[in-house]
C-alpha cells in the first residue's frame, strides 16, 4: 500500500534511495518516483511503472547529493501514471513529499488553500505539500506538525524543504514508518526489508509522531509538540534473507524456505518428550487464559484463513466457545463484550492492516485482553496488543502469503494446544507433538518434486475456473487454495466446504472445471469420496490432495494426484497447504503472469 524512503547521510542519496525503493516495491507497484537535493533545488524523476521503469529512466544520471526521498506506489486517489506518482511538491519545488496511506478530508483541506493554487495531480496527497508550504515559516518540522494536526485519515509522510538542507522530516498516524540509524546517515521507510542492506538498527515510530531527521542526529516528538525518548531496536533480519537467493521468483523461494521457518518458530516452544508446548515470552497472565469462556480470532486475506483453521484445533483442545471474524466485518458489528470472559487474538503477518488494526483497537477500548500473532517485530499491532506471539517467518517479500500462512498454522497450533493444557482440557498428546515435529521434514520431501504440478500446469492452465473442496480442518485449507490461485494467475477460484457443493457449485460442474479436492485421512474422508464420486458423475477433472499411501479410494479415483505424507488428522492442513501454494504458483508461471507482484494487489493494506 504504497512504500516511503528517505537517505540522508554522508553518501549519495540516489543509489541508497533506489535499493531501498526496490526492496519495498511488494507494498505497491504502479508507480515511482524519487527527489533528491541538487546545487540548484531538487532534482526530481517520477515515472508510471515498477522501480526497474524508474532506474531505466536515472540511467546516466549521476545526482551528488546526499539527502532524498522516495516512493513505490499503489494507486487510491488517481489512477497510475506519471503525474499522480509521488514525490508531490509545492509550486516554488522547494517542498517534496512521500506519502502512505489517504488523506480522507482533502477536499475540506482544499478549500483552505489559495483559489490560483493549480493541482498538478488528482492525488489526496497533493493537498498536503500546498498546505505545507502555506504553512511554512522557516522550521520544517512545525510546518509538519501544524499541518498534520488538521489531517484526517491515515497516514505516513517524509518531507524536504529547499531551505533546509541535509534534513527529512516524517510523521506518522496509521501507517507503518521506521528510522534505521547507520553509520554513512540516517533513513526513513515503510518495512524493515528497506533498510535491512544499511543498518540493523532501527527505531519504530509510534502513532502521531514526528522525526526530525539529520545525517547525524535524530529527534522524535508527537504531534502536540512533546519531545520523546525513543529507543534504538537491533533487528536480528538480515538482508540476504530478503532477497530472490538464486530462486525465480520470491514466492518460490519463501514456499521453499517453509521447513526451515516452522523449526525456526518451533525452536524452545514445544517439548514434545513432556509433551507440553510452552511461550517463553509470553507475558499475558495464566489466569486470563483460565478464566476466559470465549476466543475472538480476528484477521485479513490468507490470515483470516489461518484463524479458521485454528478454530478447530481450539474446539478440539479446549473448552472455549471460537468465534472467527474477518477485520472488515468486525469492526463495524455491535459486539456484545464480556471484557472478563472474553479474549481477542488478531492475526496478521505485518501487523499493519488496517482493517485487523482497527478491530484491535475497537477490542482494546472495551478492557478485553488482547493478544497479536504476528510476523512483522515491533509493528502496530504488536506493539498496541497486551501481548504477541512472533510467527518467526522472516521477511516475506512475495505478495501471495506462503510461509507466513503455515507459521501462523503453527502459532496457533501451538496456542490451541498450550490453552488446552493449562485449562485441564486436554492431556497433552506426546505423540502429537512428535508429528508436530515431523512437519518441516516432511514439507521439505513434499516441495522438491514439482513435476506433477508442472504437468497439471501444461494442462490445465488455460480453464478459466476452478473449484477448490474440502472440509473440517481442510475446508480453510481449500479456501486458501482458491485465494492463492486467484491471487496470482487470475483464474476465477472458489474455496468452498464440499458439504456445500450440492446447494450450488454443483451446477457449475461440467468436463471442463478442475475440481481440487483436499482428501487426507481424516474423519470425513468418506464423505470427501462421495464429493469426488459427484463431482466425476458430472465429468469434472479432479485434482486429489490426499496422502501417499491413500488405499481407501480417493487415489484411484483422481485425474491428478497431489501426494501428501501421513500425518496425523489434526496436522494435516500443515500438509495440505504447499500443494495449493506449488499447484498456484506453476499454474501462475506457465500463464506468463507476474508472481511476486500480481496486478491490483499489496503485500499490506494499510488502508480501508
Ligand atoms: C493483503 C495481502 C494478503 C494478506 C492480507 C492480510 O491482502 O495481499 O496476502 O493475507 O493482506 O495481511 P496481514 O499482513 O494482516 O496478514
Amino acid at each position: 500500500m504504497c512504500g516511503i524512503t528517505g537517505y540522508t547521510g554522508s553518501a549519495r542519496a540516489l543509489p541508497v534511495i533506489m535499493e531501498a525503493l526496490h526492496r519495498l516495491e511488494y507494498r505497491g507497484y504502479d508507480s515511482a518516483g524519487v527527489a533528491v537535493e541538487g546545487k540548484d533545488g531538487f532534482f526530481l524523476k517520477k515515472v508510471k511503472g515498477k522501480i526497474d521503469d524508474l532506474d531505466a529512466a536515472l540511467d546516466g544520471v549521476e545526482i551528488e547529493g546526499t539527502t532524498g526521498i522516495g516512493h513505490t506506489r499503489w494507486a487510491t486517489h488517481g489512477e497510475p501514471s506519471q503525474k499522480n506518482a509521488h514525490p508531490h511538491f509545492s509550486i516554488d519545488r522547494n517542498i517534496m513529499l512521500v506519502h502512505n496511506g489517504i488523506i480522507e478530508n482533502h477536499d475540506r483541506l482544499r478549500d483552505r488553500l489559495p483559489e490560483d493554487i493549480e493541482f498538478t495531480s488528482e492525488t489526496d496527497t497533493e493537498v498536503l505539500v500546498h498546505l505545507l508550504s502555506e504553512n511554512y515559516d522557516g522550521d520544517l518540522t512545525e510546518a509538519v506538525r501544524f499541518t498534520l494536526g488538521e489531517v484526517e485519515g491515515s497516514f505516513a509522510v517524509a518531507v524536504v524543504h529547499r531551505d533546509e538542507p541535509g534534513r527529512i522530516v516524517a510523521a506518522r498516524s496509521g501507517s507503518p514508518l521506521i528510522i534505521g540509524c547507520g553509520g554513512e546517515g540516517n533513513y526513513v521507510a515503510s518495512d524493515l526489508p528497506a533498510l535491512l542492506d544499511f543498518t540493523n538498527e532501527v527505531i519504530f515510530l509510534d502513532e502521531d509522531e514526528i522525526a526530525t531527521i539529520d545525517s547525524d542526529s535524530i529527534t522524535v516528538q508527537t504531534i502536540d509538540g512533546e519531545e520523546r525518548k525513543k529507543s534504538v531496536n537491533s533487528i536480528s533480519w538480515d538482508a540476504v534473507q530478503a532477497q530472490k537467493g538464486g530462486y525465480k521468483h520470491f514466492m518460490l523461494k519463501e514456499i521453499a524456505e517453509q521447513p526451515q521457518v516452522l523449526r525456526q518458530s518451533m525452536r524452545g516452544r514445544l517439548d514434545s518428550e513432556a509433551g507440553i508446548v510452552k511461550f517463553p515470552n509470553l507475558e499475558l497472565d495464566d489466569s486470563i487464559f483460565k478464566r476466559i469462556e470465549k476466543i475472538n480470532l480476528i484477521a485479513c486475506g490468507t490470515s483470516y484463513h489461518a484463524c479458521m483453521v485454528a478454530r478447530y484445533w481450539l474446539e478440539e483442545m479446549t473448552d472455549l466457545h471460537v468465534e472467527v471474524d474477518i477485520g472488515s466485518e468486525y469492526r463495524y458489528r455491535s459486539l456484545n463484550y464480556e471484557a472478563d470472559r472474553e479474549m481477542l487474538v488478531t492475526v496478521s503477518q505485518s501487523g499493519e492492516t488496517a482493517d485487523t488494526l482497527a478491530a484491535l483497537r475497537k477490542v482494546s477500548r472495551l478492557d478485553v485482553p488482547v493478544l497479536s500473532i504476528c510476523n512483522v517485530l515491533g509493528s502496530t499491532m504488536a506493539r498496541e496488543a497486551d501481548d504477541v506471539l512472533y510467527t518467526h517467518a522472516g521477511p516475506e517479500i512475495g505478495v501471495a502469503s506462503t510461509k507466513s500462512f503455515t507459521t501462523q498454522l503453527l502459532v496457533l497450533f501451538l496456542f490451541s494446544y498450550y490453552l488446552g493444557r493449562l485449562r485441564g482440557s486436554f492431556e497433552g498428546d506426546r505423540e502429537l507433538l512428535e508429528a508436530l515435529e515431523q512437519i518441516p521434514d516432511q514439507v521439505d520431501q513434499q516441495i522438491r518434486d514439482r513435476e506433477i504440478y508442472q504437468k497439471i500446469a501444461a494442462e490445465q492452465f488455460k480453464k478459466e475456473d476452478f473449484l477448490f473442496l474440502g472440509r473440517h480442518l481442510n475446508y480453510p485449507v481449500a479456501m486458501e487454495g482458491a485465494l492463492k490461485l486467484k491471487e496470482i494467475s487470475y483464474i476465477h477460484a472458489e474455496g468452498y466446504p464440499a458439504g456445500e457443493m450440492k446447494h450450488g457449485p454443483i451446477a457449475l460442474i461440467d468436463e471442463e472445471i478442475p475440481v481440487v479436492v483436499l482428501g487426507p485421512h481424516s474423519r470425513v474422508y468418506n464423505k470427501m469420496l462421495s464429493n469426488i464420486e459427484e463431482v466425476k458423475a458430472r465429468g469434472g477433472i479432479v485434482l486429489g490432495v490426499c496422502m501417499e499411501d491413500d488405499k481407501q479410494g480417493i487415489a484411484e479415483m483422481c485425474d491428478y494426484l497431489m501426494p501428501v505424507p501421513d500425518t496425523e488428522e489434526l496436522l494435516t492442513p500443515f500438509l495440505t497447504t504447499p500443494p495449493m501454494q506449488i499447484l498456484s504458483y506453476e499454474l501462475a508461471v506457465r500463464r506468463g503472469c507476474d508472481v511476486d507482484q500480481p496486478r491490483n494487489l499489496a503485500k499490506s493494506v494499510t488502508v480501508e
